[in-house]
């Protein structure tokens, strides 16, 4: 059987700390009502200088320092994303250029929501065979600041900025991710309208509608990645679900009954980065040790469609 293992991880995230304390400045809100709803002290936004690109590239050459391989070795470029800098051409054929990748490489983005970067994976596992080189570089990229509304305190207290990326291998012998995905179209619940809509083009989400759907999502996910790879929980090393709302991780924990130390997250310094969650949870884990060689992560998100997606990744 023919799968995928995780070779290294990268991220970046924007200068700027925002503190809780700093929103209270903009919109009638509180340290107290952020923590306690949401479990977000602080979150990054661009500032001067800052862009998706530059978070992608920073990203990017971390993970492919971290994997010890060329660009000449990179048979697939994914970003997943809805905020990059151009609306067309995409964030990962700038990567291509200033990466100095070839040019037969695939490079294309992706949108999938905060889903994205598990989608993106499960590509670059199907592409990697057809293009013939063995290495893939994937990033969840965003830079929500561009589509806030910062009037708006039910959503601007939620957003960060930030850019993950991963090197993966295709190999023969390597294990299937066994990933899961799906969508529901349901963008009266969470939609960014985009530029010719003659709305504003900034996040509106109801959000209780999303953590209804998330909180059956994210459980559902986790049984049918574990059912598909014929294993319980007890196999997994670390569970690392899209950073939304340390409530619905909360709730998705107990449901499930999985240990919590193997499902800490990040949220609390990072906020809701969409497609950028997964990967740049993973580096943190991977750059404190808390994932290892030969271990493996159950990841799951989901986000706006709307989309849901798992999968089994192991590290190399
Ligand atoms: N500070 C203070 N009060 C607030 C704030 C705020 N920042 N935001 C809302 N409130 C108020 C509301 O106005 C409301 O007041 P009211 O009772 O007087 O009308 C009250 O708090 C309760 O509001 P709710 O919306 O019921 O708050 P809830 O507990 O549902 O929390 C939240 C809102 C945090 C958005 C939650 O619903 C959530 O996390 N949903 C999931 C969001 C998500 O996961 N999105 C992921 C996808 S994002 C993407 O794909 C880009």
């Amino acid at each position: 059987m023919s799968g995928l293992k995780l070779v290294s991880t990268g991220a970046a995230i924007p200068a700027e700390v925002v503190t809780n304390e700093d929103l209270t400045r903009r919109v009638d809100t509180s340290d107290e009502w952020i923590v306690s709803r949401t479990g977000i002290r602080s979150r990054r936004w661009c500032g001067e200088g800052e862009s998706h690109t530059s978070l992608c590239l920073a990203a990017a050459r971390q993970a492919m320092e971290q994997a010890g391989i060329g660009p000449e070795e990179i048979g697939v470029c994914l970003v997943a994303t809805f905020t990059g800098d151009r609306m067309t051409p995409g964030a990962a054929t700038i990567l291509q250029g200033k990466l100095g990748l070839r040019e037969d490489t695939v490079c294309f983005d992706l949108n999938a929501a905060c889903a994205g970067f598990i989608y993106a994976v499960h590509t670059a596992s199907r592409l990697l065979p057809v293009n013939g080189r063995r290495y893939g570089l994937v990033l969840g990229a965003e830079v929500l600041t561009r589509v806030t509304d910062f009037d708006d305190r039910s959503t601007c207290v939620l957003f960060g900025d930030g850019a993950g990326a991963a090197v993966v291998e295709w190999g023969e012998d390597y294990p299937d991710p066994c990933t899961v995905m799906g969508c529901q179209a349901r963008d009266e619940v969470l939609c960014v309208p985009g530029i010719h809509t003659g709305e504003e083009n900034v996040i509106r989400m109801d959000g209780q509608a999303v953590f209804r759907f998330a909180v059956e999502a994210l459980p559902r996910c986790v049984e049918e990645v574990l059912a598909k790879a014929g294993v319980g929980p007890e196999a997994v090393d670390r569970f690392v679900f899209h950073q939304a709302n340390q409530r619905i991780i909360d709730l998705a924990v107990r449901k499930l009954k999985l240990p919590v130390e193997k499902c800490a997250g990040n949220i609390d310094h990072t906020g809701n980065t969409s497609a950028a969650s997964i990967p740049l949870l993973l580096d943190e884990l991977v750059s404190a040790g808390q994932l290892k060689q030969g271990q493996r992560a159950l990841c799951v998100g989901f986000g706006a469609g709307l989309t849901w997606a798992g999968a089994l990744l192991e590290l190399r």
